[in-house]
Formats: C-alpha cells, sequence, structure tokens
C-alpha cells in the first residue's frame, strides 16, 4: 500500500432515538440556525415535527431552506447563502439524504466565500472556510453524512461536479435508523446500489499489497448483498435498515480507502448523464458501472477475479482469471436486477441521440480514472455498451 494520512473530524451518533442529541449538539455552535431540507419527506414523516420541537426547546431563532432538489442545484445553494449572508446564520442543520446534505455543504462554504458559490463547484476557488453544519440523515446512501465531498448541479449549463474540502466534514451527524423507514422502495434499491458502487470505486486501485483493505471492502459488500433482499421484503426491519445505514456511512467516509486512490471514472460518467437527463445518481451507477468493469477487465484481470470469487461466490475451477472476473460481472448485475434496479439507458428512455455531449461533458477535466484512466473513446464505448 502507499502511504497515507487519514482524517475525520464527524462526530458519529448512530441509533434509536439519538436525534434528542440535537439538544447538546446545536447549542455548541450557535443560536440562528438555518434547517435545510428537501420536498417534504421530512413533513409527510414527521422527523420536521420532531426536529423544530427539539430546536424549539434549546430556544434556537430557525430559518429555513426548503425544496432542496435530489441532485440539488446551484441555484438553491444561492438562495441558502442568501439567507445566511441577511440572517447571520451561525450553525447549519441539514435534515435528509445526500442531496440535502451536499446542498447545505455548499450553503455552509459559500457563505464565507465572496463570490458565487458555483466557484467553489467548478474548483475556480477553494472552500478554505465554511460555517459549522450538522445532520440528520434519512437516507442510507451517499456517506456524505461523514464525508467531505459534496455533488452540485447547474442547471443552466447542464453541469453537475463533485468538490470537496476539509472545511465542510459535518460537525456531527445523527444516524436513527428509524429514521429511514420512509425511504420507498425505488429509493431504497438506489441506495445500496451507490454503495455498494462506492466501494467498487475504492476496490479497483493499482497499489499492491492490500489485504486488510481488501477484505473490508469485500466484507462490506457482502454484508449489502446479504441485507439488501431481507430488507426489500420488510422496508421496516429496524435490524436492516440499521446494518444498511451503517455500511453506507461505512462505504465512503474514508475508512476503506486507506493507502491507495480509488478509480471513481464511473462516477464522473454518471455524472456527466445525470447532469444532461435528471436521472437518480445509483440508477445510472446500476447502469454504468458493470459495463465500466467490462471494459476495463483486462488492466488487471486477478483483480476481477478475486472480487468474482470472494463477493459473488463463482467457482474458479479450470478457468481463466478473465473469465472468472466476467462471470462476477455478471452476477454482480443479475444481483442489481433482482432488487430491481435499471439495467440499460433505455429504461431511462435514454437513447444514443446524446452520447458525444454526455461522453464531452464526462471529459471536462481531460482523461479521468485512477485504476484506468479513460479517454473520450473510452467512455463513449462504456455509454455505448449501457443504451
Ligand atoms: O426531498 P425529500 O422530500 O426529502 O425526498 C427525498 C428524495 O426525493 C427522498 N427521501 C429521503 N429520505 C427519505 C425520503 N423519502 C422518504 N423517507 C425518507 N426518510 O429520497 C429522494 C432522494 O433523496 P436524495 O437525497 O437525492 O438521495 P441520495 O441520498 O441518494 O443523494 C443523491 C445525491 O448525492 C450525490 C448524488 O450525485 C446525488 O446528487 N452524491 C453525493 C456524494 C457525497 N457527497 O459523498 C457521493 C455520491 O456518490 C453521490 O454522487
Ligand atoms: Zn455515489
Amino acid at each position: 500500500m502507499n502511504s497515507f494520512a487519514f482524517y475525520n473530524p464527524t462526530k458519529l451518533i448512530f441509533g434509536k432515538d439519538e436525534v434528542e442529541k440535537l439538544k447538546e449538539e446545536i447549542p455548541q455552535y450557535g443560536k440562528k440556525v438555518l434547517l435545510v431540507y428537501g420536498g417534504g419527506s421530512i413533513k409527510r414523516n414527521g422527523l420536521y415535527d420532531r426536529v423544530t420541537g427539539l430546536l424549539k426547546e434549546i430556544d434556537a431563532e430557525v430559518h429555513e431552506l426548503s425544496g432542496v432538489e435530489p441532485n440539488p442545484r446551484i441555484s438553491t445553494v444561492r438562495r441558502g447563502v442568501e439567507i445566511c449572508k441577511n440572517e447571520g446564520i451561525e450553525v447549519l442543520l441539514a435534515v435528509g439524504g445526500g442531496s440535502v446534505i451536499d446542498c447545505t455543504k455548499a450553503v455552509a462554504a459559500g457563505a464565507k466565500y465572496d463570490g458565487d458559490a458555483w466557484d467553489l463547484v467548478t474548483k475556480k476557488a477553494a472552500a478554505e472556510e465554511a460555517l459549522p453544519f450538522g445532520t440528520v440523515l434519512t437516507l442510507a446512501a451517499t456517506g456524505s453524512e461523514m464525508n467531505a465531498g459534496s455533488v452540485i448541479t447547474n442547471w443552466e449549463t447542464h453541469e453537475k461536479y463533485g468538490w470537496g474540502s476539509p472545511a465542510v466534514f459535518p460537525k456531527f451527524s445523527i444516524l436513527d435508523p428509524q429514521n429511514t423507514f420512509t425511504v420507498p422502495r425505488d429509493q431504497t434499491i438506489y441506495g445500496m446500489v451507490d454503495m455498494m458502487s462506492h466501494v467498487f470505486e475504492q476496490y479497483f486501485h493499482n497499489a499492491t499489497h492490500t489485504p486488510l483493505q481488501d477484505r473490508l471492502c469485500e466484507s462490506t459488500l457482502k454484508t449489502v448483498i446479504e441485507t439488501a433482499p431481507q430488507l426489500l421484503d420488510n422496508l421496516e426491519s429496524y435490524e436492516h435498515r440499521e446494518t444498511i445505514l451503517y455500511s453506507g456511512t461505512i462505504a465512503l467516509n474514508g475508512m476503506l480507502q486507506m493507502g491507495y486512490r480509488g478509480d471513481w471514472a464511473t462516477h464522473n460518467i454518471e455524472h456527466a448523464v445525470s447532469a444532461v437527463y435528471d436521472i437518480p445518481h445509483a440508477g445510472g451507477l446500476a447502469i454504468l458501472f458493470p459495463n465500466w468493469m467490462r471494459h476495463n477487465i483486462d488492466v488487471n484481470p486477478a483483480r476481477f477475479a478475486q472480487m468474482a470469487v470472494r463477493v459473488f461466490d463463482v467457482d474458479p475451477e479450470g478457468k481463466t482469471d478473465k473469465e472468472i472476473g466476467l462471470e462476477g460481472i455478471d452476477k454482480l448485475s443479475a444481483f442489481w436486477s433482482s432488487l430491481g434496479a435499471p439495467s440499460k439507458l433505455a429504461d431511462y428512455d435514454i437513447n444514443d441521440e446524446n452520447i458525444d455531449v454526455m461522453a464531452d461533458k464526462a471529459m471536462a477535466n481531460g482523461e479521468f480514472g485512477y485504476f484506468s484512466s479513460l479517454k473520450h473513446e473510452d467512455v463513449k464505448a462504456i455509454l455505448k455498451a449501457s443504451l
């Protein structure tokens, strides 16, 4: 493995009814709170009332930024920055999924930046400081609750980029599995595909001798694979929601990426697809990832074979690494399809019309992918195979 430094200051508060801890956490950062949430799921399931009740108990002055979109938009971030600047907000509280948290990160950094927050997303300027913020997570998927990344879309220009800064680690994140009971079936599936994809992005790297990291990745994948069908049979199972919620955080809080750099090309291609078509992030990943794998299997067939044998129980007897790896990829596709995830772009009515546009957007910053560096023609080939 390579040299590394691990830094993650987010305080993770996990368990039943732990939302009560808001009363201890928020006052550490201030009284003027910007409550950030999405399209209304927290109003329908009662979490809004619970959170605002707790904020009232600590005499917080609460302002709101609501209506954060799935695939959060820079226009909403700008609205939030304006509230922070006009009202002298001291601390932000994101209550929602990855989109709400990502938006909150951009607002928190934008509030401390003189120019337009889009500069931070495009990396024209670095986010050096940010207002403090905490989260109450309602959807297991992105890991945003315990990382310093954020993904923001500019719908005017059809651009979607990831950005990050140590300044935007949440100060605390409260994860109560009960708050994920109402996540609908499709979003539950997407969340599990997303966290598995995060593991794959990190599993495919070029460092050698990473035995513990490999097994941490493989056991995270196996845990999700084992739990997913059981959770889909009973969406209100506390134990299964708990396992998946914890898996989502572990998959992308930096724990699995010590000692090497993950690939992350598939995420980049997906962001280009959803910048043009506004499809759910993990719907795109479910379609693209098996095709990224098939496209890159020759880079290191042994790595794919290891995944196939250890994660998907492929029998290696009498087969080449490539054959074993391809069987593993087929098993992954079959598993995601069995959950109900999409498997081709046509499932979202996407045809070959904008393949070049999507490939151009993916190439906006040049070749990408650390396991396998992709050129325009590679991206096109992966997109074509995904039609
Ligand atoms: O908006 P509301 O009404 O809250 O509804 C949301 C939304 O429609 C709903 N939902 C969330 N919690 C719920 C619930 N519905 C019922 N009950 C609950 N408890 O679910 C829908 C999707 O929510 P969203 O936050 O968009 O999903 P997710 O957490 O998958 O986030 C996706 C976004 O995160 C980015 C993606 O690109 C996408 O923009 N990512 C962020 C990453 C990061 N910061 O590290 C990494 C990821 O790879 C990803 O790219
Ligand atoms: Zn993702």
